[in-house]
């Protein structure tokens, strides 16, 4: 029977109506017992009255308690779900009216926030991803609780699933971060080797968070990858290095035979003459080094330097050719140039272009085979091929082969003949001067005019070098 009428009104087992009913008709019962206990009343009308009483008080409670039951369950499902679209109930009872428009007012109050949060983390998320140098957070207990998109790719995608001590092994970088999670330092600065698949060595540039509240990150590390600048450092160091030792090879040979002349020589005319001449050579190869030195370090410092020449390559060729004329002829070499097609003047730096022409066609000459042929073919192409660490320029070129021929240059040397000062062991050893800079001249204004330098060796063809250069400069 009482479960029934619950199921009728519609309020649940939780509900207290049921004891605030049975409250309420308590001081009746007492009442009605004294009644009926005095004789005032009998006890049949003491039980009439008082169950009238009780169905009076269930029906005055009903309304607020089946309200408050229903606002509850509002309130539950509100605080389940966030973005929850329910209605809000019908409610006749104003306190119950008033109580679910404020509860509704602080709901909205907190979507607003929580937009206004979660809208601020992507944006804040968005920024530090555009950071080029991995960040990474970290809460008290030393968990990493993030990354950026730098971090990322750096460290792997689960980075925010690890413990920084387990990430990175190196004590002196964790010894940082327990200074600032346990709060003895603010901020803490260090260059530290990362071993192992990384093999970078870093700065690490460790911040404590102005607030600290668990589970929230109370550190971010930054890190700078410096490997690629100490390399740089080194690149420089070791150019120092060679261009001293180059100088230094025939300035110890003059001063050698200064020494002679002025001592076992000094009345030897003969040997005077050869040691003169040997001096005059030696003199002479200093002098195409510091040239050549000056030039790739005024180059190097140009790479902005605008292009405004109308350069006619045709031209060009056929001036270095003239000017290489004799050189070729005291090798029996003949010089060919092949014009494919009409070759359209390109945008460029005329000395520079100049300088490139005249350091293949002279290394053409310096180590083709005597009594052969050297060809220099000019043509349009529709586009240059791409290289690695090249900025290559969209559109037509002119490609500008010169071949001579010779033994197959190997893979190996390949690679290396457009670093500074190589030199293939074969044509030391043939005397052959030269101070193994023109090619790194020639990459480098090709860099400069967005163009590339390719190099093809056969064993019947001979070597072929390649330079494109773009028509136009975009
Ligand atoms: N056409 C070629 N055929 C064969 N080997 C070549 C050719 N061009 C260059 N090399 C090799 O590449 C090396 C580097 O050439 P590069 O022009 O840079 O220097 P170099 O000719 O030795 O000196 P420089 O050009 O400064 O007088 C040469 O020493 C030579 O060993
Ligand atoms: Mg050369």
């Amino acid at each position: 029977m009482k479960h029934n009428l619950k199921l009728l009104m519609g309020i649940d087992r939780n509900s207290q109506f049921s004891t605030r009913v049975i409250i309420l008709s308590l001081p009746s019962a007492l009442l009605f017992s004294a009644l009926t206990l005095l004789g005032l009343l009998s006890p049949l009308t003491s039980f009439v009255c008082y169950i009238i009483i009780i169905v009076f008080n269930m029906f005055s409670l009903f309304p607020i308690s089946y309200e408050l039951q229903t606002l509850r369950k509002y309130i539950y499902s509100l605080a389940n779900e966030m973005d929850n679209n329910d209605a809000m109930p019908q409610l006749s009872e104003k306190d119950a009216q008033e109580l679910a428009a404020a509860v509704n007012s602080v709901h909205r109050f907190w979507i607003s926030k929580t937009d206004t949060l979660e809208a601020q983390t992507v944006s804040d998320a968005a920024i530090l991803d555009t950071l080029p140098d991995p960040i990474l957070m970290l809460d008290g207990e030393g968990n990493i609780t993030g990354g950026n998109l730098a971090a990322r790719q750096f460290l792997g995608t689960d980075v925010a699933n690890q413990r920084i001590d387990a990430l990175f092994s190196t004590n002196i970088f964790i010894a940082a971060v327990e200074k600032i999670l346990k709060g003895k330092s603010e901020t803490e600065s260090l260059v530290f080797y990362m071993s192992g698949k990384y093999n970078r060595r870093v700065y690490a540039h460790i911040n404590k968070l102005p607030w600290f509240s668990k589970g929230r990150a109370v550190a971010v590390v930054s890190l700078y990858d410096i490997s690629k600048a100490l390399s740089v450092e080194k690149m420089q160091s070791d150019f120092v290095a060679n261009a001293s030792h180059e100088l230094r090879t025939p300035l110890s040979v003059i001063s050698g035979f200064i020494d002679t002349l002025q001592t076992s020589a000094k009345d030897d005319a003969d040997a005077r003459d050869m040691f003169l001449k040997i001096m005059r050579e030696q003199a002479d190869y200093m002098s195409a080094l510091i040239e050549d030195l000056l030039s790739l370090s005024r180059l190097e410092m140009a790479q902005d330097k605008p292009l405004k020449d109308k350069v006619d390559l045709a031209e060009v060729i056929d001036d270095v050719v003239q000017s290489l004329k004799i050189k070729a002829f005291n090798r029996s070499l003949n010089v060919k140039m092949i014009e494919e097609n009409r070759i359209p003047k390109i945008v460029g730096d005329n000395h520079e272009i100049h300088q490139i022409v005249q350091n293949l066609v002279d290394n053409a000459i310096k180590y083709a085979v005597e009594n052969s042929e050297i060809s220099i073919t000019m043509k349009t192409v529709p586009s240059i091929p791409s290289g690695s660490g090249l900025n290559v320029a969209d559109g037509k070129a002119v490609s500008i082969a010169v071949n001579n021929k010779g033994p197959k240059i190997e893979k190996a040397d390949l690679a290396r003949l457009t670093e500074k000062f190589y030199r293939m062991q074969i044509h030391k050893d043939m005397k052959i001067k030269g101070t193994g800079l023109g090619l790194t001249i020639a990459k480098q204004i090709v860099m400069h005019h967005h163009g590339n330098l390719t190099v093809n060796s056969t064993t019947h063809g001979g070597t072929t070098f390649t330079v494109y250069l773009p028509i136009k400069q975009n």
